[in-house]
């Protein structure tokens, strides 16, 4: 194969892949800081929810992926999806060679920092709970912390029915949520879940701003962006949304009535690509 050049290489598209629509708010992230980058979105619609699957399963849908971006001559891997991130973003690392990084280091490292008490909660799948890989990169930086994790699986659905600020999602960030603040008094909660920022503004005024809410898809764009500096594989020019890329496994109808919602724009040319 012919060599390219590092400009050429700086041109090159970021993949960026989840378990279906959620890692769209990671994608958000990176046009908002990083607009110089242009990606290549997969969704595994005809797969989701990854939350409840195995490792070994969720690790053999990662590679799959990541080498359908590769194939599509991606320079980097951002694993949006937490589940994923938590329980196959090492073999992803040690089977493929251009850059990888995942949502939950970036997101445990603003947690460590933003906390004053040492008590973090963390929400997310049950994949991303059990596997504790949140309180793992938490406790390196910052070993006095204290954290409590809780699964939150309902907040996916409500999400995607679009159900943002309904009584029955309320109903459900006190059933989940209380016992963190009232007897694990956290001053932190890390949003572990592609889906949860988009409950964000509800969480918070539900819990109250007495805790400091932290979002794995932000700090990854900002991962993401320190990553290409420092790997000097920054683009320099910009790009319109019709340079993007949006592939699903399934229902691309659907994706993009969801997508255009998070995103606030009109993507218009979902293709659909089958894994096998
Ligand atoms: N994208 C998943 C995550 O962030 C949530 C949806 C699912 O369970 O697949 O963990």
């Amino acid at each position: 194969m012919e060599m390219k050049n590092s400009e050429d290489i700086r041109n090159l598209p970021v993949g960026v892949f989840d378990s279906g629509v959620g890692g769209l708010t990671v994608a958000r992230e990176i046009f908002r800081n990083l607009p110089n980058e242009k990606i290549i979105y997969f969704g595994d619609t005809a797969r989701v929810p990854y939350g409840n699957k195995t490792k070994e399963t969720i690790i053999r849908y990662s590679k799959q992926i990541a080498n359908f971006l590769l194939s599509q001559g991606v320079k980097a891997i951002v694993v949006a999806c937490n589940t994923a991130s938590a329980l196959a973003l090492n073999e992803l690392k040690d089977s493929i060679d251009v850059p990888v990084i995942g949502v939950v280091e970036p997101g445990a490292r603003a947690a460590a920092a933003a906390t004053k008490n040492g008590r973090i909660g963390v929400i997310g799948t049950e994949g991303t709970i059990s596997s504790g890989l949140y309180s793992e990169f938490i406790r390196k930086i910052r070993p006095d912390c204290q954290i409590f994790g809780q699964p939150c699986p309902l907040f996916v659905s409500l999400v995607e029915e679009g159900m943002i600020d309904d009584e029955v999602t309320i109903t459900m960030i006190h059933r989940y949520l209380d016992h963190m603040i009232e007897n694990d008094d956290i001053d932190t909660l890390i949003l572990g879940c592609t889906h949860y920022p988009l409950l964000r503004t509800v969480i918070a005024r539900e819990i109250g701003d007495a805790v400091t809410l932290v979002n794995p898809a932000y700090e990854t764009a900002n991962a993401l962006k320190a990553l290409l500096e420092h790997k000097d594989l920054s683009n320099d020019t910009s790009f319109d949304l019709s340079d993007h890329s949006f592939f699903v496994s399934d229902g691309a109808l659907k994706f993009q009535q969801f997508a255009s919602s998070v995103l606030e724009l009109d993507i218009q040319n979902t293709k659909l690509k089958i894994l096998e």
